[in-house]
């Protein structure tokens, strides 16, 4: 949702703020710009579409200065025009922002009525112009900015440069993150520490309502009420995070192939502190707790819907789960004995991280299921509970997905045995087959490739796919169809199998592949059923199933299009060894089809507007 970077150095910053965009790309690809001030005046470039072009446009025409701030944008309000790219300039002020100004139509309305000329679409040119209008009112620049963020509404990380003043840069925080980096001499902000990690690993992070006046020596930081604050430095560990795609094609590739090694890591963590008694949930007393809610956004939801099962199955713990957006408004009438479980890669998403502030005003214990642990969800936590999955670079998620699931199921078997609800010979044998995960990730990844290509160029030529599944195969169904249309923009949609006779029936035929996701579990002859229902009608069946599901479904006989045939798994580990084939036949099918596949078109990595 738009990175934002600044740099106030001792030598010229272009070249550095676009290396520090490269690693926010992953927040949006629309277009891209960079200002500078050179020669005593603002001076920018920008380039709609992917940084690579900015880069090109910065070859031809360099900028120099030693002060600057750069923008890579993911649009809400205005087209992905060169035109609409931040930086926004008027009259001596420079502004890139992540967020949404929620008031910006009134503002326009005011400011236009007063003699301003808007150049863009975007929400954003509000804030240069009520900044502008500040300063010729005779204001300082730092009075103009805490003015103008007294007018504005709604969610915002700001950085913004002053013609007049060469040597610092003045911004803002209110709900999407942002960094400040000290460096030797140097200054950098940026909307995470990644972006940051080459120049500097100490950071400070501002938090809501903060605003900062960042020059060479230090940032001088503000409450939105303009009292002086201390905010903590912290050494940041995002440096780990530098990735490379190594020998694969795409990042999502190589994420999907990392699967074995990170449940690995996963593993090691959880489950030996299961093992050694040291309960990883010690300090989140599930014993108690009446529920549990859930919430999270996208592929994070659909794991925690996988952990609603396990939950109420192993641990008899009813769980409340919501998508995100929903959550937040329901007005849930929780109980503050409870607890509530937050899932998410970046941390940083609007709407869990909205939520997770609705059940903490409410009393609820809250618990961080997240990637980052520096994320703003992990740092309003009371628990924090990462999910070791390394940097996750490919927008469409994956190791993320299979480690969120890899914790909760660790969860919920330490949340069983402390609940009393599950006895130790039981937690022992459910403990061993989550055990055998990275050996059997292992196999399946060296062994089904192959298949997977040949069935991708099948699906390639369809226009809508439907997945079938159910049990938590029904949310892996859901996130099978999502992996699908989000790389391949192939419509699809994850159905409960039982729900296939109350409406999605009537699509069938022969243009409408089946995608149906059935382990050996005791839910399996009744999905079979539903498969033969389709089949019967002619549409095409790719049946995903395990080795004993293949013989009992006798899957030759039918007039299917394939079978993807898995090893015969435990139940508590299905969903992670299903969702391997679920996720390389997506990647397969939009590489087929020539997509983009790390970086799809509208989407962006983290969602911090909502
Ligand atoms: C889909 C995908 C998204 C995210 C969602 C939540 O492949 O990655 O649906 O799962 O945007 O993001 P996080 O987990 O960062 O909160």
């Amino acid at each position: 949702m738009c990175g934002i970077v600044g740099i106030v150095g001792q030598q010229p910053v272009s070249e550095r703020l676009v290396d520090a965009l490269k690693r926010l790309e992953y927040r949006g690809y629309d277009s891209a710009g960079v200002a500078t001030i050179t020669g005593g005046a603002l001076q920018r470039r920008r380039a709609e579409g992917k940084l690579v072009n900015l880069e090109t446009r910065l070859k031809a025409e360099p900028l120099n200065g030693s002060i600057g701030i750069a923008h890579t944008r993911w649009a809400t309000h205005g087209a992905p025009t060169e035109g609409n790219a931040h930086p926004h300039f008027t009259r001596g002020v420079a502004v890139v922002h992540n967020g949404i100004i929620e008031n910006f139509a009134e503002l326009k309305e005011e400011l236009t009525a007063a003699g301003a000329e808007f150049q863009t679409d975007t929400d954003t040119e509000v804030v240069a112009h009520l900044v502008a209008r500040h300063r010729q009112e005779g204001m300082g620049r730092g009075e103009a900015m805490h003015a103008m963020l007294k007018r504005i509404k709604g969610a915002y990380a700001l950085a913004i440069l002053f013609e007049d003043d060469p040597s610092s840069i003045i911004a803002a925080r209110n709900g999407p993150p942002l960094a400040i980096g000290h460096g030797d001499g140097e200054m950098f902000l940026a909307s995470d520490a990644i972006a940051l990690a080459p120049f500097t690993n100490e950071v400070t992070y501002l938090i809501d309502g903060d605003w900062a006046v960042i020059g060479k020596g230090g940032a001088d930081i503000f409450d939105f009420d303009g009292y002086p604050v201390e905010r903590p430095r912290q050494t940041s560990m995002a440096a780990a995070y530098l990735a490379n795609k190594g020998k694969h094609r795409h990042f999502m590739e190589k994420e999907i192939y990392e699967q074995p090694e990170a449940i690995g890591h996963v593993l090691a963590h959880y489950v030996s502190l299961i093992e050694n008694r040291a309960d990883p949930v010690l300090s989140f007393d599930f014993a108690s707790i009446p529920s549990l809610a859930i919430s999270a956004c996208g592929t994070a939801y659909l794991a925690g819907l996988i952990g609603k099962c396990w939950f109420e199955r192993y641990a008899r713990l009813p769980v409340e789960i919501d998508v995100a957006s929903e959550f937040r408004y329901r007005e849930i009438p929780l109980s503050p004995q409870s607890a509530a479980l937050f899932i998410s890669q970046s941390g940083e998403t609007a709407d869990t991280l909205a939520s997770l502030r609705y059940c903490k005003k409410l009393g609820l214990k809250i618990g961080a299921v997240v990637n980052s642990a520096e994320s703003s969800i992990a740092r309003e936590a009371d628990a924090v509970f990462p999910i070791l999955a390394g940097p996750e670079i490919g927008v469409a998620s994956t190791k993320a997905f299979t480690c969120q699931l890899a914790v909760l199921a660790a969860l919920a078997i330490s949340a069983a045995r402390t609940r009393g609800t599950v006895t130790e010979n039981e937690v022992r044998a459910l403990v061993r087959n989550l055990a055998e995960m990275p050996r059997i990730m292992g196999e399946v990844l060296n062994s089904i490739q192959p298949k997977i290509e040949l069935l991708a160029r099948e699906l390639s030529r369809y226009r809508d796919v439907l997945y079938l599944g159910r049990g938590t195969s029904f949310p892996l169904a859901m996130e099978g169809a999502l992996k699908l249309k989000e790389i391949s923009y192939i419509h699809a949609e994850g159905y409960a199998a039982g729900e296939l006779k109350h409406g999605p029936i009537a699509l069938i035929d022969k243009n409408m592949p089946v995608i149906v996701i059935a382990p050996f579990d005791r839910f399996f002859n009744k999905t079979v059923s539903n498969m033969e229902e389709v089949a019967a009608r002619g549409g095409p069946v790719i049946l995903v199933t395990d080795e004993k599901g293949a013989t009992a479904s006798n899957a030759s006989k039918l007039d299917i299009m394939h079978t993807i045939v898995l090893p015969a798994v435990d139940e508590i580990i299905a969903p992670m060894i299903f969702s391997l084939p679920i996720q390389l036949l997506a990647y397969h099918t939009a590489v087929f089809m020539g997509t983009d596949v790390d970086q799809p078109r509208n989407l962006a990595k983290s969602v911090t507007v909502e």
